[in-house]
């Protein structure tokens, strides 16, 4: 997850420009950055672990020669912050240089077969297969864009590439599939960003680079190809309006509903992650004693919503448990079979840590999820697993909760593949539905935002919210109570819908909200006689159903519908989303800023 920058200038240098458009995304928290150029004395490259200005202290960046430059701000997801991982990458000959946002998934057969034929690899990041790959394509004599193209066609993934060539250096070569990128055009430049705020202040003149266009990029033209058949495309500039403080959002108003809207790109991610990743640390639950589910807050409540999935597809039994419980419930039973799944998006919250700490000390297994490679959690783990979200801004968490859940739901699967515990058919009935789950979220996102914003603005007066679901649910309420809580200072409160008559039921009154979570599992049945009677005792209801559960949508008050006949291990991923944006338009509503809650920070790494 990262930023590409580069641009060709009429005259003068470009290696500024680039440092300059790189440090305008600078504030998401890059671990490495490092920029490449080009003029008729070769390829330069200058890279480096830390902030861009640490490296431009470091290694003078500026001074990069040349009209011609490409950048890039790293948030590691294959190889850990490090100078030999830093991009740009180049090839055996130090000709090309690469920046890359995305994933290669095949990056390991293409290594191996690269390696076979005396390649030499410096880094462990996936990009680097590509400049070794046009290398072998120049080889064969081709220019640089066919050379591109070529390697292009090898690749598996979602990327977007910037390219450059020492003997060619009038043009960079560009590329995006699934991923984005935008051409900025100027009367003296021509740049490319994955970001637009990169170039914003330079041009408001835009071109977007659709999904499978190539672009070359001249100080003063542009060519755009379709990959397939090389057909060309042509597109002029449109202007955008945006001011610079919305573009760094990507149009969006805050962080938090950017990055709710990142989720079907976030999840798409957690479809790609490495089979080795995903099989060794299933080995691992396997072989445990026992297994503790350990993190804070969100990543605690993505942990429940896991123990339900590992029980009900691997038969595997886990103990979910807050962080800063550990050690006072578990200290003392933890040992050499204990495993320990840490989840956590920062890899840096101090409970997390402290109980991983004490299981080390014990002899447990450390297994890690984390959002942030190179964070202390990768470091204390035996595996870990990156669900590469991209970096997460908005303090209430929202993308890397699915994320979570997606990956634990792909270990959970697994597990129960290699436990036997399953038949084949539903195996394969679940992977197929889980390889759906992207376009799923992109559909309830567009459906239902203008629906919730609607319930949001009815229910903004209201002093407090109850929350109840069953089984897997009960973790979505806690979770959509979290959200409301963090970003709304209303004292909501989560329970598992059975106890409700032990206690919660006292609180009803003629319209008090209750926020039902509803999919259509086994505990259905239930639920709806839950509904029927808080509405008895004067209940307002707010229901999350699935599409066309006519029962509940006839009873509630108010409701949202997300996806039908999905795998019920994976409600959570659909229902907690309109209570995300539920959270977030009670907070506009109200004038208050979701991205700055009062006296919250995105992860506790004090105490
Ligand atoms: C959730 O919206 C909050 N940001 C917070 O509860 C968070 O989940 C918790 O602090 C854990 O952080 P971590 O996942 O980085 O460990």
């Amino acid at each position: 997850m990262v930023g590409i920058f580069g641009c060709v200038l009429k005259d003068g240098n470009a290696a500024p420009v680039v440092h300059a458009g790189l440090r305008r995304l600078e504030h998401i928290g890059y671990d490495s950055a490092g920029e490449a150029s080009v003029n008729a004395d070769g390829l330069h490259v200058r890279k480096g672990v830390g902030r861009i200005d640490e490296i431009h202290s470091n290694f003078s960046l500026d001074d990069l020669p040349g009209r011609i430059a490409v950048g890039h701000i790293r948030w590691a997801t294959h190889g850990a912050p490090s100078n030999e991982n830093a991009h740009p990458h180049v090839d055996c000959e130090g000709q090309i240089a690469v920046v890359h946002n995305g994933i290669i998934e095949n990056y390991a057969e293409l290594k191996a077969e690269l390696e076979s034929r005396q390649h030499s690899f410096k880094s462990k990041t996936d990009s680097e297969v590509i400049p070794h790959l046009i290398e072998e394509n120049l080889k064969k004599g081709l220019g640089l864009v066919k050379a591109t193209r070529e390697a292009i066609k090898r690749l598996e993934g979602s990327f977007a590439i910037a390219v450059v060539y020492a003997k060619e250096p009038d043009k960079i070569v560009c590329f995006q599939k699934e991923s984005s990128l935008t051409l900025g055009i100027a009367s003296n430049a021509t740049y490319l960003a994955s970001d637009t705020p990169m170039f914003l202040p330079l041009t408001k003149e835009a071109v977007t680079i659709d999904n499978q266009e190539l672009a070359v990029i001249y100080d003063e033209k542009y060519d755009i190809h379709q990959i397939g058949d090389w057909s060309p495309v042509d597109k002029k500039p449109e202007l955008i309006e945006w001011v610079p403080e919305k573009a760094e959002k990507q149009g969006y108003a805050h962080f938090m509903l950017k990055e709710i809207h990142d989720q079907p790109v976030s999840l798409r991610n957690t479809l790609r992650l490495q089979d080795q990743y995903l099989d060794l640390m299933t080995t691992f639950l396997d072989r445990a004693n026992e297994v503790f589910l350990v993190a804070c807050g969100t990543s605690y409540h993505a942990c429940l919503a896991a123990s339900y999935m590992f029980s009900k597809v691997a038969f595997l039994s886990t103990h979910p448990i807050a962080a800063s419980e550990f050690i006072e419930q578990e200290g003392k039973s933890i040992n050499i079979g204990s495993t320990i799944l840490a989840v956590s998006q920062s890899g840096e919250t101090t409970d997390t840590l402290a109980a991983v700490e004490h299981a080390r000390l014990q002899a447990a297994t450390i297994l890690g999820l984390t959002n942030v490679l190179g964070s202390t959690l990768t470091r204390v783990s035996r595996v870990y697993i990156c669900p590469q979200s991209g970096p997460e801004i908005g303090v209430a968490a929202t993308k890397t909760f699915t994320a979570q859940l997606s990956t634990m739901a792909q270990l959970a699967l697994r597990l129960a593949k290699l436990r036997g515990k399953i038949s084949n058919k539903e195996i394969d009935l679940i992977e197929e539905k889980i390889a759906l789950i992207p376009t799923a979220v992109e559909r309830i996102l567009q459906t239902q935002e203008e629906k919730v914003r609607q319930i949001a603005k009815k229910y903004r007066g209201q002093k407090f919210f109850l929350f109840l679901g069953r089984g897997i649910s009960r973790a979505t309420a806690l979770e959509g109570t979290l959200k409301l809580l963090e970003t709304n200072y209303i004292p909501s409160m989560p329970f598992a819908a059975g106890e409700k008559e032990n206690g919660p039921i006292g609180l009803i009154t003629e319209g008090f909200p209750v926020v039902f979570i509803c999919p259509r599992d086994e505990t259905h049945e239930k639920i709806v006689n839950d509904i029927k009677e808080v509405k008895a005792q004067g209940a307002s209801v707010i229901a999350v159903v699935e599409e066309g559960d006519e029962t509940i949508k006839t009873i509630a008050d108010d409701y949202v519908e997300v996806v039908k006949d999905m795998p019920k291990i994976l409600s959570p991923i659909f229902c907690i989303i309109p209570l995300q944006l539920f959270a977030y338009y009670m907070a506009v509503e109200r004038g208050l800023d979701p991205d700055r809650p009062r006296h919250l920070t995105k992860s506790v790494t004090v105490k």
